[in-house]
């Protein structure tokens, strides 16, 4: 097997996508049927079935070889490798192209896991009395309401400690979920190891809900893929630090603030994360760290910029995505659309993901049509229009819309697949329609993850 070292040079790696159907792999047996997952537990694998081959194959090169395998998570999908050893790390950042002073998320199967991973010393941390818990009192009840999901915990790192150093950047504490999908759980469980997992994108890139969007990124750089299908959630985990007075939130994800203010000792949780919200937002290249962010420029708009200004930003563009989110509809340029019909309120019958273009069908259902043999996001729909900005097609823009519709977990779902493949279809400049900020559901995590991929943000 190749080492990390020799993964960095060597891109040229097969890389196999491999489909697991998690009703399939066999029995989850519970020893505590209240605690589920959180307590211990076991699979007992079915000797027939592929879908547990797969899932075998993945845990064992997790626990022999050094190159990274993605899998997915409820949130995104994660690049994991065993966290107890540092060569199998730096296969991560390789991979990734990550910067190494980014530290990363450990993910665990289990408390009786956790607890072991934290007291490497005890040989029996079950039996402890509370007080000497090495998981906070903070935490017990956030973990008790939101685990297995999609909220990562800041924990001390104990000494001597079982991790890797380039797990934590150095940092004295450590970041650990324990992930509600199934398959991830079983990865984890099947690996037996505390899984170092970020977000399986290549740097700066949307992160991927989809094994394609996996492979669009780190094909030739990692040798397997586990396909789980789309992930629930769409945006990463909700990032807290219980250890600071009062505790802080340090990335909006999955789990609101509004939630967590109801949770016992969380009542006065704290923003720090930045969210900066200037009129303009010009981005000098090279100046700051990229994220989130497709090829094309995106500008993100506000729901209520008069339809000039939004014309005023794609005045030299011959190509144009579209994502429309809460109100927009595809008039929003406020000159004909050829191509679309009229429509009112978006057609709520496609499900979560649908377009706001009335009875139309769509010119085209987007898949990554270089890539085969995984799952796509199966109701993304993009729609191909010609914008005529003065009635003589003298300036004919293509434009590319695709809507997320209005509910706020639907884009979340949707939101890192959209800005893919809008990219995918070379556009230019990507106009998003921005959403309400607030503290409820997923909103607080789109609103951040859109102004970091923008290069531009405009308010009326
Ligand atoms: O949903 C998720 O959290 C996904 C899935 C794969 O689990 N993972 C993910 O990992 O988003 P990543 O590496 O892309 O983001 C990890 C975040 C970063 O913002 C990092 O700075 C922060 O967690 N983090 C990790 N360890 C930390 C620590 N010790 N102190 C402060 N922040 C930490
Ligand atoms: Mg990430």
């Amino acid at each position: 097997m190749a080492s990390a070292q020799e993964a960095l040079m060597n891109t040229n790696h097969r890389t196999r996508v491999l489909k697991v159907d998690v009703s399939k792999i066999g029995a989850f047996v519970f020893q505590d049927q209240q605690l589920g997952f959180l307590g211990d537990w076991d699979i007992q694998l079915s000797e027939a079935s592929v879908d547990a081959a797969n899932l075998q194959e993945a845990a064992t090169r997790l626990r022999d070889g050094d190159l990274p395998v993605a899998f997915p998570t409820e949130t995104v999908y994660g690049l994991g490798a065993d966290a107890t050893r540092s060569s199998a790390v730096r296969g991560i950042y390789n991979a990734k192209r990550r910067p190494s002073d980014n530290p990363l998320i450990t993910h665990i199967s289990s408390l009786p896991q956790l607890r072991r991973m934290l007291s490497p010393l005890d040989k029996s941390p079950a039996g402890l009395a509370a007080s000497q818990d090495p998981i906070p009192s903070i935490y017990h009840p956030l973990i008790a309401k939101f685990w297995p999901g999609p909220l990562t915990i800041l924990l001390p790192l104990p000494t001597p400690s079982p991790l890797a150093a380039e797990v934590t950047a150095s940092q004295p504490t450590v970041a650990v979920r324990m992930p509600s999908s199934r398959l991830a759980l079983a990865l984890i469980k099947l690996a037996k190891l505390p899984l170092a997992a970020p977000s399986a994108n290549a740097s700066s890139k949307p992160s991927p809900t989809t094994a394609g969007h996996v492979l669009q990124d780190l094909s030739g750089r990692i040798d397997l893929i586990l396909d789980g299908g789309p992930c629930e959630v769409g945006v990463e985990s909700t990032v807290v630090d219980g250890l600071s007075d009062p505790p802080v939130v340090l990335r909006p994800g999955g789990i609101s603030v509004d939630i967590l203010r109801e949770i016992p000792g969380w009542k006065d949780v704290r923003i720090a994360y930045k969210d900066s919200n200037q009129k303009e937002k010009p981005r000098v290249p090279g100046m700051k760290y990229r994220h989130y962010s497709p090829n094309a420029k995106v500008v993100l708009i506000h729901s209520d910029t008069d339809a000039e200004t939004i014309r005023n930003q794609i005045k030299t563009a011959r190509s144009v995505g579209l994502l429309t989110t809460e109100r927009w509809s595809p008039q929003v340029f406020g000159v004909r659309h050829e191509g679309h019909h009229e429509s009112g309120l978006p057609d709520k019958e496609s499900g979560q993901i649908h377009a706001d273009l009335g009875k139309r069908k769509p010119e085209e259902i987007i898949k990554a049509k270089d890539i085969e043999n995984t799952s796509e996001n199966p109701t993304l729909a993009a729609y191909h229009s010609t914008l005529d900005f003065h009635g003589k097609g003298d300036h004919p823009v293509d434009v590319w819309t695709i809507a997320l519709g209005q509910d706020v977990d639907g884009i979340a779902r949707g939101l890192f697949s959209a800005l893919r493949a809008l990219d995918q279809k070379n556009v230019e400049v990507i106009l998003v329609e921005g959403i309400d900020d607030g503290e409820e559901g997923a909103r607080a995590a789109i609103v951040n993850r859109l102004r970091k991929a923008a290069e531009l943000e405009i308010n009326p």
